[in-house]
Protein backbone atom coordinates (compact mmCIF):
# COMPACT_ATOMS: atom_id res chain seq x y z
CA UNK A 1 0.00 0.00 0.00
CA UNK A 2 0.80 3.41 -0.95
CA UNK A 3 -0.04 6.65 -0.73
CA UNK A 4 -1.56 8.86 -3.83
CA UNK A 5 -3.10 12.21 -4.16
CA UNK A 6 -6.10 12.08 -6.62
CA UNK A 7 -8.78 14.36 -7.94
CA UNK A 8 -12.01 12.15 -6.44
CA UNK A 9 -15.70 13.05 -6.76
CA UNK A 10 -18.18 11.69 -4.65
CA UNK A 11 -20.58 11.59 -7.76
CA UNK A 12 -21.42 13.00 -10.69
CA UNK A 13 -22.75 16.62 -10.29
CA UNK A 14 -20.24 17.36 -7.26
CA UNK A 15 -17.51 18.96 -6.88
CA UNK A 16 -13.73 17.21 -6.98
CA UNK A 17 -11.56 17.69 -4.28
CA UNK A 18 -8.03 16.69 -4.09
CA UNK A 19 -7.42 13.77 -1.93
CA UNK A 20 -4.91 11.56 -0.66
CA UNK A 21 -5.73 7.99 -0.67
CA UNK A 22 -4.23 4.18 -0.50
CA UNK A 23 -2.87 2.53 -3.30
CA UNK A 24 -2.69 -1.05 -3.26
CA UNK A 25 -0.02 -2.96 -5.08
CA UNK A 26 -1.48 -4.59 -8.69
CA UNK A 27 -2.67 -8.01 -8.69
CA UNK A 28 -1.95 -10.74 -11.25
CA UNK A 29 -3.01 -8.51 -14.47
CA UNK A 30 -2.38 -5.25 -13.44
CA UNK A 31 0.04 -2.68 -13.45
CA UNK A 32 1.24 0.10 -11.32
CA UNK A 33 1.86 3.39 -13.34
CA UNK A 34 3.40 6.16 -11.44
CA UNK A 35 1.45 9.80 -13.94
CA UNK A 36 3.26 12.15 -16.01
CA UNK A 37 0.54 14.02 -17.49
CA UNK A 38 -3.52 14.03 -17.57
CA UNK A 39 -5.46 16.04 -20.34
CA UNK A 40 -8.84 17.30 -19.31
CA UNK A 41 -11.60 16.26 -21.70
CA UNK A 42 -14.94 17.47 -22.16
CA UNK A 43 -15.97 14.03 -21.35
CA UNK A 44 -14.30 14.73 -17.93
CA UNK A 45 -17.11 18.08 -17.71
CA UNK A 46 -19.66 15.88 -18.65
CA UNK A 47 -19.20 13.94 -15.18
CA UNK A 48 -18.70 17.16 -13.58
CA UNK A 49 -21.82 18.66 -14.49
CA UNK A 50 -23.80 15.56 -13.98
CA UNK A 51 -24.81 15.19 -17.55
CA UNK A 52 -23.90 11.14 -17.01
CA UNK A 53 -24.75 9.19 -14.16
CA UNK A 54 -21.67 7.65 -12.56
CA UNK A 55 -21.22 5.51 -9.54
CA UNK A 56 -19.07 7.07 -6.68
CA UNK A 57 -16.58 7.95 -4.69
CA UNK A 58 -14.58 7.49 -7.62
CA UNK A 59 -11.07 9.12 -9.62
CA UNK A 60 -11.36 11.23 -12.47
CA UNK A 61 -9.43 11.35 -15.61
CA UNK A 62 -9.10 9.33 -18.32
CA UNK A 63 -6.75 10.61 -20.47
CA UNK A 64 -2.98 9.71 -18.81
CA UNK A 65 0.63 8.86 -19.49
CA UNK A 66 2.67 7.78 -17.50
CA UNK A 67 6.02 5.20 -16.41
CA UNK A 68 5.24 1.36 -15.46
CA UNK A 69 6.56 1.18 -11.70
CA UNK A 70 5.43 -2.49 -10.76
CA UNK A 71 3.76 -5.50 -12.39
CA UNK A 72 1.29 -8.03 -10.61
CA UNK A 73 2.12 -11.49 -11.08
CA UNK A 74 2.37 -13.27 -15.06
CA UNK A 75 3.59 -9.91 -16.36
CA UNK A 76 6.24 -9.54 -18.51
CA UNK A 77 8.76 -7.77 -15.92
CA UNK A 78 10.66 -6.19 -18.87
CA UNK A 79 7.62 -3.05 -18.82
CA UNK A 80 8.67 -1.55 -15.33
CA UNK A 81 10.31 1.64 -16.57
CA UNK A 82 8.66 1.92 -19.58
CA UNK A 83 6.49 5.07 -20.44
CA UNK A 84 2.74 4.03 -21.11
CA UNK A 85 -0.01 5.54 -22.31
CA UNK A 86 -3.19 4.54 -21.03
CA UNK A 87 -6.48 3.58 -22.76
CA UNK A 88 -9.82 4.48 -21.59
CA UNK A 89 -11.17 1.08 -22.67
CA UNK A 90 -9.28 -2.10 -21.60
CA UNK A 91 -10.19 -4.52 -23.57
CA UNK A 92 -10.91 -8.42 -22.08
CA UNK A 93 -9.75 -9.71 -25.46
CA UNK A 94 -12.23 -12.90 -24.54
CA UNK A 95 -15.46 -11.40 -26.06
CA UNK A 96 -16.99 -11.79 -29.45
CA UNK A 97 -16.34 -8.20 -30.17
CA UNK A 98 -12.78 -8.23 -29.07
CA UNK A 99 -12.40 -11.36 -31.23
CA UNK A 100 -13.68 -10.03 -34.16
CA UNK A 101 -10.80 -7.20 -33.51
CA UNK A 102 -13.36 -4.08 -33.01
CA UNK A 103 -11.86 -3.87 -29.00
CA UNK A 104 -13.86 -0.14 -28.84
CA UNK A 105 -16.93 -2.30 -28.26
CA UNK A 106 -16.00 -4.68 -25.90
CA UNK A 107 -18.62 -6.28 -23.88
CA UNK A 108 -16.62 -7.56 -20.76
CA UNK A 109 -14.07 -4.65 -20.12
CA UNK A 110 -13.46 -3.40 -16.62
CA UNK A 111 -14.00 -0.19 -17.84
CA UNK A 112 -17.26 -0.38 -17.73
CA UNK A 113 -17.55 -0.73 -14.03
CA UNK A 114 -14.69 1.70 -13.46
CA UNK A 115 -13.12 -1.61 -11.17
CA UNK A 116 -10.39 -3.77 -11.90
CA UNK A 117 -11.16 -7.34 -14.04
CA UNK A 118 -12.32 -9.15 -10.60
CA UNK A 119 -14.85 -6.46 -9.61
CA UNK A 120 -12.88 -5.00 -6.90
CA UNK A 121 -10.18 -1.69 -6.77
CA UNK A 122 -7.07 -0.87 -5.35
CA UNK A 123 -8.20 2.54 -4.00
CA UNK A 124 -9.26 2.98 -0.18
CA UNK A 125 -9.54 6.31 1.54
CA UNK A 126 -8.24 6.43 5.04
CA UNK A 127 -11.75 5.49 6.94
CA UNK A 128 -11.45 2.01 4.66
CA UNK A 129 -13.90 3.67 1.59
CA UNK A 130 -13.29 1.59 -1.58
CA UNK A 131 -12.32 4.41 -4.43
CA UNK A 132 -13.49 3.66 -7.84
CA UNK A 133 -11.18 4.57 -10.61
CA UNK A 134 -12.85 6.14 -13.96
CA UNK A 135 -12.72 3.69 -16.84
CA UNK A 136 -10.50 1.53 -14.68
CA UNK A 137 -7.29 4.08 -15.24
CA UNK A 138 -8.87 7.28 -13.09
CA UNK A 139 -5.90 9.44 -14.54
CA UNK A 140 -6.04 12.33 -12.13
CA UNK A 141 -4.19 10.35 -9.78
CA UNK A 142 -0.12 10.72 -8.94
CA UNK A 143 -0.02 6.81 -9.70
CA UNK A 144 -2.71 4.05 -10.18
CA UNK A 145 -3.29 0.41 -10.74
CA UNK A 146 -4.52 -0.12 -14.15
CA UNK A 147 -5.21 -3.47 -16.72
CA UNK A 148 -2.57 -4.40 -18.61
CA UNK A 149 -4.57 -4.11 -21.71
CA UNK A 150 -5.03 -0.60 -20.72
CA UNK A 151 -1.40 0.30 -21.45
CA UNK A 152 0.32 1.17 -24.55
CA UNK A 153 4.12 1.47 -24.46
CA UNK A 154 5.50 4.26 -26.09
CA UNK A 155 8.37 4.75 -28.54
CA UNK A 156 11.19 6.79 -27.31
CA UNK A 157 11.13 10.81 -27.36
CA UNK A 158 7.36 10.87 -27.08
CA UNK A 159 6.80 13.81 -24.52
CA UNK A 160 4.55 12.69 -21.98
CA UNK A 161 2.09 15.54 -22.90
CA UNK A 162 1.69 13.82 -26.02
CA UNK A 163 1.27 10.42 -24.86
CA UNK A 164 -1.44 11.74 -22.86
CA UNK A 165 -3.51 13.22 -25.33
CA UNK A 166 -3.28 9.75 -27.42
CA UNK A 167 -4.82 7.92 -24.93
CA UNK A 168 -8.26 10.14 -25.44
CA UNK A 169 -8.38 12.99 -27.86
CA UNK A 170 -6.18 12.58 -30.59
CA UNK A 171 -7.55 8.47 -30.88
CA UNK A 172 -10.97 9.78 -30.56
CA UNK A 173 -10.74 12.56 -33.14
CA UNK A 174 -8.33 11.20 -35.93
CA UNK A 175 -9.60 7.62 -35.65
CA UNK A 176 -12.80 9.09 -36.32
CA UNK A 177 -11.74 10.45 -39.85
CA UNK A 178 -8.73 7.03 -40.80
CA UNK A 179 -10.55 4.28 -38.97
CA UNK A 180 -14.12 5.26 -38.68
CA UNK A 181 -14.69 7.28 -41.67
CA UNK A 182 -11.90 5.86 -43.99
CA UNK A 183 -11.81 8.82 -45.90
CA UNK A 184 -10.30 9.02 -49.35
CA UNK A 185 -7.44 11.37 -50.19
CA UNK A 186 -9.18 14.50 -51.90
CA UNK A 187 -11.87 14.30 -49.92
CA UNK A 188 -13.84 18.08 -48.60
CA UNK A 189 -14.24 17.60 -44.92
CA UNK A 190 -15.91 19.47 -41.78
CA UNK A 191 -15.34 19.77 -38.24
CA UNK A 192 -17.68 21.24 -36.02
CA UNK A 193 -16.17 21.97 -32.66
CA UNK A 194 -12.59 22.48 -32.00
CA UNK A 195 -11.85 21.25 -28.55
CA UNK A 196 -8.91 18.81 -28.20
CA UNK A 197 -10.89 16.49 -30.08
CA UNK A 198 -12.48 18.37 -32.82
CA UNK A 199 -8.74 19.43 -33.73
CA UNK A 200 -8.01 16.05 -33.92
CA UNK A 201 -10.17 15.57 -36.37
CA UNK A 202 -8.20 18.67 -38.35
CA UNK A 203 -5.33 16.76 -37.79
CA UNK A 204 -6.08 13.31 -38.82
CA UNK A 205 -8.14 14.89 -42.41
CA UNK A 206 -5.00 16.89 -43.41
CA UNK A 207 -2.74 13.41 -42.60
CA UNK A 208 -5.32 11.48 -44.91
CA UNK A 209 -4.88 13.78 -47.44
CA UNK A 210 -8.23 16.01 -47.70
CA UNK A 211 -8.37 18.24 -50.16
CA UNK A 212 -10.33 21.20 -48.63
CA UNK A 213 -11.05 21.03 -44.34
CA UNK A 214 -13.34 24.08 -43.17
CA UNK A 215 -12.80 24.38 -39.43
CA UNK A 216 -16.42 25.44 -37.51
CA UNK A 217 -16.29 26.84 -33.94
CA UNK A 218 -17.68 29.66 -31.89
CA UNK A 219 -14.07 30.77 -30.67
CA UNK A 220 -11.91 32.69 -33.16
CA UNK A 221 -8.37 31.43 -31.66
CA UNK A 222 -9.50 27.53 -32.12
CA UNK A 223 -10.25 28.21 -35.94
CA UNK A 224 -6.83 30.14 -36.20
CA UNK A 225 -5.02 26.90 -34.11
CA UNK A 226 -7.07 24.68 -36.79
CA UNK A 227 -5.75 26.64 -39.17
CA UNK A 228 -2.01 25.65 -38.39
CA UNK A 229 -3.02 22.31 -37.47
CA UNK A 230 -4.13 22.12 -42.06
CA UNK A 231 -7.58 23.54 -42.25
CA UNK A 232 -7.71 25.57 -45.06
CA UNK A 233 -11.79 27.03 -44.93
CA UNK A 234 -13.59 28.09 -41.71
CA UNK A 235 -16.83 28.90 -40.39
CA UNK A 236 -17.44 31.32 -37.24
CA UNK A 237 -20.56 29.90 -35.31
CA UNK A 238 -23.27 32.59 -34.80
CA UNK A 239 -25.64 30.87 -32.29
CA UNK A 240 -28.24 33.26 -33.17
CA UNK A 241 -28.70 32.04 -37.21
CA UNK A 242 -27.60 28.02 -37.42
CA UNK A 243 -28.71 28.47 -40.88
CA UNK A 244 -25.35 30.98 -41.40
CA UNK A 245 -23.67 27.96 -40.36
CA UNK A 246 -25.26 25.57 -43.09
CA UNK A 247 -24.75 28.13 -45.83
CA UNK A 248 -21.09 28.83 -44.35
CA UNK A 249 -19.98 25.56 -44.66
CA UNK A 250 -21.55 24.80 -47.83
CA UNK A 251 -20.27 27.90 -49.18
CA UNK A 252 -16.74 27.29 -47.95
CA UNK A 253 -16.59 23.67 -50.16
CA UNK A 254 -16.69 25.21 -53.16
CA UNK A 255 -19.51 23.28 -53.98
CA UNK A 256 -22.84 21.24 -52.98
CA UNK A 257 -21.26 20.58 -49.08
CA UNK A 258 -18.70 18.80 -47.63
CA UNK A 259 -18.19 14.71 -48.43
CA UNK A 260 -17.07 14.27 -44.60
CA UNK A 261 -18.99 16.14 -41.54
CA UNK A 262 -17.30 15.73 -38.17
CA UNK A 263 -19.64 16.38 -35.62
CA UNK A 264 -17.03 17.20 -32.21
CA UNK A 265 -19.48 18.72 -29.57
CA UNK A 266 -22.12 16.56 -29.00
CA UNK A 267 -25.20 19.44 -29.23
CA UNK A 268 -28.59 18.18 -30.69
CA UNK A 269 -28.15 21.41 -33.18
CA UNK A 270 -24.70 20.86 -34.52
CA UNK A 271 -25.60 17.09 -35.05
CA UNK A 272 -28.34 18.17 -36.70
CA UNK A 273 -26.60 20.98 -39.38
CA UNK A 274 -24.12 17.72 -39.64
CA UNK A 275 -26.45 15.81 -41.44
CA UNK A 276 -28.47 18.80 -42.64
CA UNK A 277 -25.24 20.29 -44.73
CA UNK A 278 -24.71 16.40 -46.10
CA UNK A 279 -25.16 16.42 -50.22
CA UNK A 280 -26.01 12.97 -51.66
CA UNK A 281 -23.90 10.95 -50.73
CA UNK A 282 -22.02 12.58 -47.82
CA UNK A 283 -21.60 10.92 -44.40
CA UNK A 284 -22.14 12.64 -41.29
CA UNK A 285 -19.82 11.48 -38.45
CA UNK A 286 -21.20 11.91 -34.46
CA UNK A 287 -17.99 12.16 -32.21
CA UNK A 288 -19.69 14.74 -29.48
CA UNK A 289 -21.60 12.49 -26.94
CA UNK A 290 -24.79 14.20 -25.76
CA UNK A 291 -26.49 14.21 -22.54
CA UNK A 292 -28.43 10.72 -21.94
CA UNK A 293 -31.52 10.14 -23.61
CA UNK A 294 -30.91 13.05 -26.04
CA UNK A 295 -32.63 12.53 -29.53
CA UNK A 296 -31.85 14.04 -33.30
CA UNK A 297 -33.68 14.42 -36.47
CA UNK A 298 -33.42 14.29 -40.04
CA UNK A 299 -35.67 15.01 -42.51
CA UNK A 300 -35.96 11.29 -44.23
CA UNK A 301 -36.84 11.22 -47.71
CA UNK A 302 -33.74 13.14 -48.64
CA UNK A 303 -31.71 11.28 -46.43
CA UNK A 304 -32.68 7.99 -48.14
CA UNK A 305 -32.76 9.53 -51.68
CA UNK A 306 -29.87 11.05 -51.39
CA UNK A 307 -27.52 7.96 -50.01
CA UNK A 308 -26.52 10.11 -47.35
CA UNK A 309 -24.85 8.10 -43.87
CA UNK A 310 -24.29 8.90 -40.56
CA UNK A 311 -21.77 6.92 -38.42
CA UNK A 312 -21.53 6.90 -34.90
CA UNK A 313 -17.74 7.00 -33.84
CA UNK A 314 -16.67 5.96 -30.12
CA UNK A 315 -13.05 6.48 -29.44
CA UNK A 316 -12.20 6.49 -33.23
CA UNK A 317 -12.72 2.64 -33.58
CA UNK A 318 -9.12 2.28 -32.08
CA UNK A 319 -7.43 -0.78 -31.30
CA UNK A 320 -4.61 0.86 -28.66
CA UNK A 321 -2.30 -1.39 -29.36
CA UNK A 322 -2.13 -0.88 -32.85
CA UNK A 323 -3.12 2.92 -33.28
CA UNK A 324 -1.28 4.04 -30.32
CA UNK A 325 2.24 3.60 -31.52
CA UNK A 326 0.87 4.72 -35.20
CA UNK A 327 0.02 8.08 -34.01
CA UNK A 328 3.13 8.29 -31.74
CA UNK A 329 5.07 7.53 -34.72
CA UNK A 330 3.07 10.05 -36.80
CA UNK A 331 4.21 12.38 -34.55
CA UNK A 332 7.86 11.77 -34.34
CA UNK A 333 7.83 12.16 -37.88
CA UNK A 334 6.09 15.67 -37.96
CA UNK A 335 3.14 14.28 -39.35
CA UNK A 336 0.99 15.09 -36.67
CA UNK A 337 1.42 17.58 -34.34
CA UNK A 338 -0.12 16.75 -31.44
CA UNK A 339 1.98 19.08 -28.76
CA UNK A 340 0.27 21.95 -30.37
CA UNK A 341 -2.53 20.98 -29.08
CA UNK A 342 -1.56 21.81 -25.33
CA UNK A 343 -3.27 25.20 -24.51
CA UNK A 344 -2.71 24.99 -21.10
CA UNK A 345 -0.44 22.91 -18.49
CA UNK A 346 -2.04 22.75 -14.86
CA UNK A 347 -1.71 21.18 -11.36
CA UNK A 348 -3.82 18.71 -9.83
CA UNK A 349 -5.58 21.22 -7.80
CA UNK A 350 -6.20 23.24 -10.63
CA UNK A 351 -8.84 21.25 -12.16
CA UNK A 352 -11.50 23.21 -11.14
CA UNK A 353 -10.29 26.04 -13.07
CA UNK A 354 -9.69 23.87 -15.98
CA UNK A 355 -13.50 22.82 -15.91
CA UNK A 356 -14.02 26.56 -15.93
CA UNK A 357 -12.12 26.96 -19.40
CA UNK A 358 -13.60 23.99 -20.75
CA UNK A 359 -17.00 25.82 -19.73
CA UNK A 360 -16.44 28.79 -22.20
CA UNK A 361 -13.97 26.42 -24.66
CA UNK A 362 -11.42 29.12 -25.36
CA UNK A 363 -8.49 26.89 -24.56
CA UNK A 364 -7.66 23.88 -26.58
CA UNK A 365 -6.28 21.11 -24.38
CA UNK A 366 -5.04 21.38 -20.50
CA UNK A 367 -2.86 19.10 -19.36
CA UNK A 368 -2.41 18.12 -15.79
CA UNK A 369 1.57 17.76 -14.99
CA UNK A 370 2.73 15.79 -11.89
CA UNK A 371 6.33 15.49 -11.03
CA UNK A 372 8.87 13.48 -13.01
N1 LIG B 1 -16.93 9.48 -29.16
C1 LIG B 1 -15.97 9.35 -28.25
O1 LIG B 1 -15.45 8.26 -28.06
C2 LIG B 1 -15.53 10.54 -27.47
C3 LIG B 1 -14.29 10.54 -26.81
C4 LIG B 1 -13.87 11.69 -26.16
C5 LIG B 1 -14.68 12.81 -26.12
N2 LIG B 1 -15.90 12.77 -26.73
C6 LIG B 1 -16.81 13.91 -26.73
O2 LIG B 1 -16.40 14.80 -27.74
C7 LIG B 1 -16.88 16.11 -27.43
C8 LIG B 1 -15.77 17.13 -27.55
O3 LIG B 1 -14.78 16.92 -26.55
P1 LIG B 1 -13.60 17.99 -26.36
O4 LIG B 1 -12.83 17.54 -25.16
O5 LIG B 1 -12.90 18.23 -27.65
O6 LIG B 1 -14.49 19.27 -25.99
P2 LIG B 1 -14.09 20.84 -25.83
O7 LIG B 1 -15.05 21.38 -24.83
O8 LIG B 1 -12.65 20.98 -25.61
O9 LIG B 1 -14.42 21.42 -27.28
C9 LIG B 1 -15.72 21.75 -27.72
C10 LIG B 1 -15.61 22.86 -28.76
O10 LIG B 1 -16.91 23.11 -29.31
C11 LIG B 1 -17.09 24.50 -29.45
N3 LIG B 1 -18.53 24.77 -29.44
C12 LIG B 1 -19.40 24.71 -28.41
N4 LIG B 1 -20.64 24.98 -28.80
C13 LIG B 1 -20.58 25.21 -30.14
C14 LIG B 1 -21.54 25.53 -31.15
N5 LIG B 1 -22.83 25.66 -30.86
N6 LIG B 1 -21.11 25.66 -32.43
C15 LIG B 1 -19.80 25.53 -32.74
N7 LIG B 1 -18.84 25.24 -31.83
C16 LIG B 1 -19.23 25.09 -30.55
C17 LIG B 1 -16.34 25.11 -28.28
O11 LIG B 1 -15.99 26.46 -28.53
C18 LIG B 1 -15.10 24.19 -28.21
O12 LIG B 1 -14.05 24.66 -29.01
C19 LIG B 1 -17.48 16.00 -26.01
O13 LIG B 1 -18.87 15.78 -26.12
C20 LIG B 1 -16.83 14.75 -25.48
O14 LIG B 1 -17.57 14.16 -24.43
C21 LIG B 1 -16.32 11.67 -27.43
ZN1 LIG C 1 -11.98 11.93 -23.41
ZN1 LIG D 1 -13.87 -7.81 -25.02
Amino acid sequence: MREIEAVVIERAGAEPAVERLGLDDPHPGEVRVRMSASGVCHSDLHVREGHWERPGPIVMGHEGAGVVEAVGDGIDPRLVGRQVALSWYAPCLRCRECQQGRQWLCTGSPSLRHRQADGTTRLVRRDGTPVLAYLSIGTMASAQVVPVSAVVPMPEGVPSQVAALIGCAVSTGVGAVVNTARIHAGSTVAVIGLGGVGLSCVMGAALAGARRIIAVDLKRAKIDLAGELGATHWVQVDPDNPQGTVDGIRAATGDHGPDFVFEAIGLRATIEQAIEVLPPGGTAVLVGLTRFEERVSLEAFPFVDGGRRVLGSNYGSTVAAVDFPRYAEAYLAGRLPIDRLVGRRIRLADVESAFDHLRTGDIARQVILFDE
